[in-house]
């Protein structure tokens, strides 16, 4: 969702407030934790994503990989998994991670994590 789309309003069922929107600084990966489960955040492009924070192939945390061109890049063996889609690009990992929906609502990042996109 881009960030001009959603005005203040109403906090959405089933989406949980994940951080304030300027605590987002583009390309740095930002880890929160949502009803327990670990939720990357990632500013890029204009965009805010959630995606899963556990690499697929290993128990590593996405959020300490780097992001370059709408992908996270995992630091462990170097898979790059699509922030829209949570597909992987390359090996060795082979299964997509979950990505999910994210509104911006004022300052609220919001996302729901029992639903993915
Ligand atoms: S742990 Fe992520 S690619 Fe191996």
């Amino acid at each position: 969702m881009t960030l001009s789309e959603e005005g203040a309003g109403s906090v959405a069922a089933g989406f949980l407030r994940a951080c304030a929107l300027s605590e987002l600084a583009d390309d740095a990966p930002h880890r929160v934790e949502l009803d327990g489960v670990p939720v990357s955040l990632v500013r890029t492009q204009g965009e805010v994503f959630a995606i899963s924070d556990v690499c697929s192939h290993a128990n590593v945390s996405l959020s300490e990989g780097e992001v370059e061109n709408c992908q996270i890049e995992c630091w462990l063996h170097g898979s790059s998994f699509d922030l829209r889609t949570g597909k992987p690009s390359g090996l060795p990992a082979t299964r997509p991670v979950a990505v999910y929906p994210v509104k911006i609502v004022g300052d609220d990042v919001l996302v729901s994590v029992t639903q993915e996109s």
